[in-house]
């Protein structure tokens, strides 16, 4: 997979396919079922680490679950997320950050926030480091949110999200996941910005690509799912018909059901 052929599936409207991904047998597997995207996510945090938010998460740790999921994948586009604290002080402490992910296999990094982070999105990409952001609910941020909660839902939180999202393309980002926000506005923000790729996951069928975290969507996850997850298992026999399951189910536009998984 390559960027240019992503820009092509976006441009063509065909949806593309991002699950979550920490270890190599993964990888191997998750390739295998043709996944356009592994995210070496910093849910791994609450999914592997069994901590209750991203924020403990530290840049050694997705360094080394990025060099494991490098070695199992072939063909996917391979992105990781720098965690809490390794892109907030300085523009050259982003650089840093985003290099040591690069070097660990990373073909693109991700980092959470919209207005302060333009700035160094426009650092990255002119160093030739593809960026994908990531606006709404941003799990780094949880304490400061107040909580896993739908966000612009009101005029103003919608503004604001419409204009993060311009400015980080405009700055040269070419991914913005959208998480937790409501499918209208979503739809608004993959209209306006057709040099984005968005990724949804809470965020209706509208965007140009879907994202879930892999423990969800396999139903390994413990307590009560988000609205917006389906459980893949439920009627997979085994994890690969699953993986290919939730494959045709985005592509054919039949996940997320805007009703059912939608806000
Ligand atoms: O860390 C993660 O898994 C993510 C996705 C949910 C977008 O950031
Ligand atoms: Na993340």
């Amino acid at each position: 997979m390559t960027l240019h052929r992503l820009r092509e599936m976006r441009a063509q409207g065909e949806k593309i396919t991002m699950l979550t991904c920490y270890d190599a047998s993964f990888a191997r597997l998750l390739d295998s079922c043709e996944l356009d995207c592994l995210l070496v996510g910093d849910s791994l945090g609450m999914v592997l680490q069994g901590q209750s938010s991203t924020v403990p998460v530290t840049l050694d740790e997705m360094a080394y679950h990025t060099r494991c999921v490098a070695r199992g994948n072939r063909h996917a586009w391979l992105l990781s997320d720098l965690p809490f604290g390794s892109y907030q002080e300085s523009l050259d402490q982003c650089m840093r950050s985003s290099v040591a992910l690069m070097q660990a296999g990373a073909q693109m990094i991700k980092l959470e926030g919209g207005g302060w982070t333009t700035e160094a999105v426009h650092f990255l990409t002119q160093r030739g480091i593809p960026v994908c952001a990531h606006l709404g609910l941003t799990p780094q941020s949880v304490h400061a949110l107040g909580g896993y909660r739908v966000q612009g839902r009101d005029a103003d939180g919608a503004a604001t999200l419409r204009q993060h999202a311009r400015e980080l393309s405009e700055a040269g980002a070419t991914m913005l996941v959208l998480e937790l926000v409501p499918t209208a506005l979503a739809a608004e923000i993959t209209e306006a910005n057709p040099q984005l790729i968005t990724v949804g996951i809470g965020a209706g069928n509208v965007t140009a690509a879907q994202v879930l975290v892999l423990h969800d969507m396999l139903g390994i996850t413990a307590g009560k799912l988000p609205r917006f997850v389906r459980n893949f298992m439920a009627t997979g026999a085994s994890i690969e018909q699953a993986v290919r399951l939730f494959v045709s189910e985005v592509k054919s536009g039949r996940f997320p059901d805007n009703g059912q998984h939608g806000f």
